[in-house]
C-alpha cells in the first residue's frame, strides 16, 4: 500500500505518469478480487465497507428491478445485521414490500423456505452468509440453488444477494459455488483496511447507482477511488482465503478448548446458535442469572476483550434481534456474551480467559444472591 499514499499519489483517472500508475495497481487489486471470487474484474466495484456495499446492493439492485419491471417484493431472514435491515426498512419507505423470514432455534434458515417466499413480483433476495453475533452459517449454496430452481419455475430472474462480511477467513467466497448474484465484504474483516470493501455485481444483474458524480466503477459508484486501501483488501483477501483451512483448523481448536474450559468452570453455560454449522472463531454463550454488559466490564479490566448480546438502553433490556429470532428467553439473552478467538491466541490465553470468565460469572451471581 505504501507508495500509494506518496510516491505514485496519483489520481487514477488522471493521465500522467503517477495516475496511469495508480489506475495499474488498482487493476491488479481488482484482478485479485476477481480471482477470489470467482468473477471477472467487471464485476467488482471498489466500495467504503460492508455497510456501502450492503447499502448499494439493496437500494441498487431493488430500484432498478422495480425500474425494469421485475417488482417490489424483497426477502430476507429477520437475523441480518441492521445495514441489511436497515436499508430494507428505507426501502419500505419507498413502496417496497419486504419480507423478513423467521429463524429455527439455531438461527439458520431452510432452503425451501426461502423459494417458497419468492413469488411473480420478487426483486430481490437477500440473505447473511454467517451471522456476526451467534456465528452461524446459512445453508447459502442450497439456498441459492432453490431460489433460481423457483426463479425458473415462474421464468424470471431473481437476484440472490449475500451479506458475506463474516465468511472471508473460513468460507469460500466462490460466487459460482455459493450461486449468488451480489455479494458484499468489508476489508476490515479479513486484515484488510478499515473502510474498505467490495460489491460483487454479477454482470447481467440490473443496478441503480447510488453515488453519483465521476463515473468511477463503470458508473456503479462514482467517486476517486481509495487505490492503497483497494491494494491492501485485495492483498488480505487474497492472504486470508488462501488459509482458510489452517485458521478454521486453529481457531475451531481454540474455540473448542475455550467452550470446554467454560463448561468446567460454568456447568450451566448455554451455546447459542448451530453446534457445528458456525464460525470457526466465534463463541456465544448465555449465562443464568447475569448480566452479559457486566460480564465484559469485568473482562476488559482482565484483559479479556469480547462483546455482550444484549444492551441496556433507559433502564429497559434490549436483546439482539438475533437472539429474540432464535427464541431465546430474554433472561438468557440479557446474559450473553460473544467471544472471538483468533490464531494470534494460544492455550494458555484461552485458560486465561476462560478463568477470567468464570470467575467474573462467580463474582456476578455472588453479588446479585440475596444475602442470608
Ligand atoms: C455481518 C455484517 N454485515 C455488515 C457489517 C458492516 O460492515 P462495516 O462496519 O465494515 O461497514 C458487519 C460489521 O460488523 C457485519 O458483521
Amino acid at each position: 500500500m505504501l507508495p500509494y499514499f506518496s510516491q505514485d499519489f496519483g489520481n487514477p483517472s488522471g493521465h500522467y505518469g503517477a495516475g496511469l500508475r495508480a489506475a495499474e495497481a488498482l487493476d491488479r487489486a481488482r484482478q485479485e478480487i476477481a480471482d477470489v471470487l470467482g468473477a471477472i474484474p467487471e464485476e467488482v466495484v471498489l466500495t467504503s465497507g460492508g455497510t456501502e456495499s450492503i447499502n448499494a446492493a439493496l437500494k441498487g439492485v431493488a430500484f432498478a428491478q422495480r425500474d425494469a419491471g421485475a417488482g417490489s417484493h424483497i426477502v430476507t431472514t429477520q437475523v441480518e445485521h441492521h445495514a441489511v435491515l436497515h436499508s430494507a426498512e428505507y426501502l419500505e419507505r419507498f413502496g417496497f414490500d419486504v419480507e423478513y423470514l423467521p429463524v429455527d432455534g439455531e438461527g439458520r434458515v431452510e432452503p425451501a423456505d426461502v423459494a417458497a417466499a419468492v413469488r411473480e413480483d420478487t426483486a430481490l433476495v437477500s440473505m447473511m452468509y454467517a451471522n456476526n453475533e451467534v456465528g452461524t452459517v446459512q445453508p447459502l449454496a442450497a439456498i441459492g440453488r432453490a431460489v433460481r430452481a423457483r426463479a425458473d419455475e415462474l421464468g424470471r430472474r431473481v437476484p440472490l444477494h449475500t451479506d458475506a462480511v463474516q465468511a472471508a477467513t473460513s468460507l469460500t467466497l466462490d460466487v459460482d459455488t455459493l450461486n449468488v448474484d451480489v455479494l458484499s465484504l468489508s476489508g476490515h474483516k479479513f486484515g484488510g483496511p478499515k473502510g474498505t470493501g467490495v460489491l460483487y455485481l454479477r454482470r447481467d444483474v440490473p443496478f441503480l447507482e447510488q453515488a453519483s458524480g465521476g463515473g468511477q466503477e463503470r458508473q456503479r459508484r462514482s467517486g476517486t477511488e481509495n487505490v492503497p486501501g483497494a491494494i491492501g483488501l485485495a492483498t488480505a483477501l487474497r492472504l486470508s482465503q488462501g488459509e482458510r483451512e489452517r485458521f478454521t483448523e486453529q481457531t475451531s481448536a481454540l474455540r473448542d478448548r475455550l467452550l470446554e474450559r467454560v463448561l468446567e468452570v460454568c456447568p450451566d453455560v448455554r451455546l447459542n446458535g448451530h453446534a457445528t454449522e458456525r464460525l470457526p472463531q466465534n463463541l456465544h454463550l448465555c449465562f443464568d442469572g447475569v448480566e452479559g454488559e457486566s460480564v465484559v466490564g469485568l473482562l476488559d479490566g482482565d484483559g479479556v476483550e469480547c462483546s455482550a448480546g444484549a444492551a441496556c438502553t433507559s433502564a429497559t433490556w434490549e436483546p439482539s434481534h438475533v437472539l429474540l429470532a432464535m427464541d431465546v428467553p430474554l433472561e438468557l439473552a440479557i446474559g450473553s456474551v460473544r467471544m472471538t478467538v483468533w490464531p494470534s491466541l494460544d492455550e494458555a490465553d484461552i485458560d486465561y480467559a476462560a478463568d477470567c470468565l468464570g470467575a467474573a460469572v462467580r463474582r456476578i451471581r455472588a453479588e446479585a444472591a440475596p444475602a442470608l
